[in-house]
């Protein structure tokens, strides 16, 4: 076989493709556009431990966290409108998201992906001069936008640029920057807490403008995917392109069938109205269903709040955010992990995989929180082997996370959309993701305050529900190129109801026999 010619398992279909410097770098860059994203989740709960900043917005959060010191700790943060100030970005971000749907699809990835980062730009400039409240949260309005855009366009184009069998391992280049971002926003809280004078927080918050300019200066010089040049008429120049991406002279079969994709994509006047019709049944399933079970994990209670959940436990404040730090190298190379694993272990293996492993650990961390803080919430004294023991199981629980519903949760919906209705159903999972990522963050102080150690227990039942739902209704699209995708729904036991050969422009395909058939679901 030549190299750098693959076949897909099950389809007999090989496009000839290289992994050329050219993608590898194109891909790096526009991977770059998840930054943003990271930094914020990372500096926000950092930031909103940091002493000057709550006494300077929100002093009746910084009276009751005084006041408790000794008492209840489960309930010390619990403020409406600190968890606005952190929520409000992601409600922005489900609006952009819709708003880049026709964005995307019309004038392509790459403008999308400008819009993210200007807007951010923006938001993270008012944010670093906030002097009210209120240009506090209108700076997360105008960095939820940026996000909206950002997560819309960055992991279509990355699974369009990519050749199919390193699509898994390139598209996670932009959990990977999120990872990334979070890091760099976990340590320089931890280094601009200590600065003297207390206007540390706005070095954290105005940082932002850092990752925004370098996804700005990337769209700007990246150039636009094959499939959404075609889409855009812009047939000959996409030929060309596909060429150089792919290193090969060769390319006219992939070429052919991005063509027969778009022809489909123009016959679709509505994709909004059409994500309903009963053959997109499963995409529209997977695009409403992965980000919800994604942020059911419960991550983002340890990705926002994890200073604040360690200095529950007892951690000091400079441990607490060094706690976080940790956390955050974990979250970092476990993703790593996954960029190794996905093309040659599969999706479906990472997603049961971590999905036990998230399970055990929050099972544990339950049962060690609850032994020593009960339901009164006043631990007495904690041993230091205790935090430690705490700290460990969270960051295997973590790790379980970057190698599976992390990375994933952003992969596989960009992978299995048809092209006619990629853009919409992509803003789907955009927005479903963005949707729940603020109810956690919305009512976790509170349940914190409520559930107590139980709410541990309440996420780790929703992963064993979200492993189930995996091995019985994901099929494995490793190692399937993306216009190809029609095949893993046809050979599902449960979704070849939805779907008929017909349906699709490329449903001509060979399939071999067994190789996707209802018992490797
Ligand atoms: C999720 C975020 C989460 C992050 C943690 C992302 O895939 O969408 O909500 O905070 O992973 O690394």
């Amino acid at each position: 076989m030549p190299a750098g010619v693959g076949v897909g398992p099950g389809n007999g279909k090989a496009y000839p493709g290289n992994l050329t410097p050219f993608v590898t770098v194109t891909c790096i860059v526009a991977a770059m556009g998840g930054l943003i994203f990271g930094y914020d989740i990372g500096i926000s709960g950092g930031v909103t431990t940091m002493a000057p900043f709550l006494q300077k917005f929100f002093p009746e959060v910084w009276d009751k966290k005084e006041a408790n010191k000794s008492t209840n700790q489960y309930c010390q943060y619990d403020s409406e409108t600190l968890t606005l100030f952190t929520s409000s970005l992601y409600l922005a971000a489900l609006v952009a998201s819709v708003v880049a749907a026709t964005v995307t699809r019309k004038l392509g990835r790459k403008l999308s992906m400008l819009f993210g980062g200007l807007l951010f730009f923006a938001g993270a400039l008012v944010n670093g001069f906030a002097k009210a409240v209120w240009m506090l949260i209108l700076g997360r309005i105008l960095l939820g936008l940026g996000i909206g855009f950002a997560n819309q366009s960055v992991p279509l184009y990355l699974s369009e640029m990519a050749p199919y069998r390193y699509r898994g391992s390139l598209n996670i280049g932009f959990q990977l920057s999120i990872t990334v971002g979070i890091l760099v926003a976990n340590v320089l809280n931890f280094f601009f807490a200590k600065i003297k004078g207390g206007w540390g927080w706005r070095l954290s918050l105005g940082g932002a403008m850092v990752p925004a300019l370098i996804i700005t200066i990337g769209s700007v010089v990246l150039p636009d995917t094959p499939n959404s040049m075609i889409e855009r008429g812009q047939t000959e120049e996409a030929r060309t392109k596909l060429k150089k991406i792919r290193g090969v002279n060769d390319v006219e079969e992939e070429f052919k069938d991005l063509v027969a994709a778009s022809d489909a994509s123009k016959l679709v006047e509505h994709p909004w109205t059409n994500l309903l019709q009963r053959k997109y049944r499963p995409h529209l399933t997977m695009a409403v269903l992965i980000p919800f079970f994604q942020q059911f994990t419960g991550i983002n209670v340890i990705m926002f709040y994890a200073p604040v959940l360690f200095n529950t436990i007892g951690f000091g404040d400079d441990a607490s955010l060094m706690s976080a730090v940790i956390t955050g190298i974990v979250n970092v190379v476990a993703t790593m992990v996954s960029i190794y694993g996905v093309d040659k272990w599969g999706r479906r293996f990472l997603f049961l995989e971590g999905g036990v492993q998230m399970l055990i650990c929050q099972a544990v961390v339950a049962a060690c929180i609850g032994a020593k803080f009960g339901t009164s919430g006043n631990p007495g004294d904690l041993p230091k082997w205790y935090a430690i023991v705490v700290v460990l199981f969270i960051c295997i629980y973590v790790a379980g996370f970057a190698w599976s519903w992390g990375p994933l949760g952003w992969l596989v919906p960009s992978e299995i959309f048809p092209l006619e209705i990629r853009s919409a159903a992509q803003s789907v999972n955009v927005a479903v993701n963005m949707i729940f990522t603020f109810l956690v963050a919305q009512v976790f102080l509170a349940m914190l305050c409520h559930m107590k150690f139980g709410l541990f227990l309440f996420f780790a039942f929703f992963v064993v529900v979200m492993s189930i739902f995996v091995y019985f209704f994901l099929p494995e699209t490793k190692g399937i190129p993306i216009e190809e995708m029609n095949q893993v729904w046809r050979s599902h036991w449960y979704w070849s109801r939805f779907v008929e050969d017909h349906d699709y422009p490329n449903g001509d395909m060979e399939m071999s026999k067994g190789g996707l058939g209802p018992k490797n679901v």
